[in-house]
């Protein structure tokens, strides 16, 4: 268990679909989602409980068939269900949250987690990987949830990234930068 420099009783949540996806320019099949390797390096770093988001009805493995799910969820806005059960907030002082950028923004599965659980007056800190988008609107999707969050400093990490060692550094200075390391 790390040991971290704070004494924030931090959770960490997130969301990862493996299989088919986007890798530069082509298609690579993953047996570890990204953004699960960047939720790795995070909790190999802090002390922390990770939570893995797992849809109720799970992404196809094939990643035209992702792409075209998403773009019905997004129009519809809708709140994909969560399989198992939710965490307790109310022992968390810090949530950092994480899944990939789907069409610019997080999946609305993230949208499900967000609203379910109590993040009131919590500080939220969100974390992505992404193809070429960045963070995208990651934060005013956040901010534009009804959930009393205080939205903190986002970390954006290009998937194809993610397992280079520089990599690492990134998650060292946003660490740093929001007091948890
Ligand atoms: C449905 C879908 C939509 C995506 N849309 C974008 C996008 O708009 N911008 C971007 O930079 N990457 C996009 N990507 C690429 C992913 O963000 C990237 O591969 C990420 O690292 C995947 O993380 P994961 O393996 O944890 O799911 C998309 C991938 C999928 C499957």
């Amino acid at each position: 268990m790390p040991s971290t420099d704070s004494d924030e009783r931090i959770l960490l949540a997130y969301f990862s679909r493996p299989g088919e996806n986007y890798w530069n320019g082509g298609r690579r099949t993953l047996d570890t989602g990204n953004t699960e390797v960047l939720a790795g390096l995070i909790s190999d770093r802090i002390d922390c409980d990770v939570v893995r988001i797992e849809p109720a009805d799970p992404y196809s493995d094939s990643y035209d068939d992702t792409v075209a799910r998403n773009v019905r969820e997004q129009n519809g806005d809708a709140r994909p269900d969560i399989a198992g059960g939710l965490p307790d907030l109310a022992q968390y002082d810090t949530v950092l949250l994480g899944s990939p950028i789907w069409n610019v923004q997080p999946p609305m599965i993230m949208a499900t987690f967000a609203e379910a659980v109590d993040l009131s007056g919590k500080p939220v800190l969100p974390f992505v990987t992404y193809a070429v988008s960045g963070l995208g609107s990651t934060e005013s999707f956040y901010r534009d949830l009804d959930t009393g969050a205080t939205l903190g400093e986002g970390l954006a990490v290009r998937g194809e990234e993610v397992r280079d060692s520089g990599a690492g550094t990134d998650v060292d200075q946003w660490l740093r930068a929001a007091g948890l390391l």
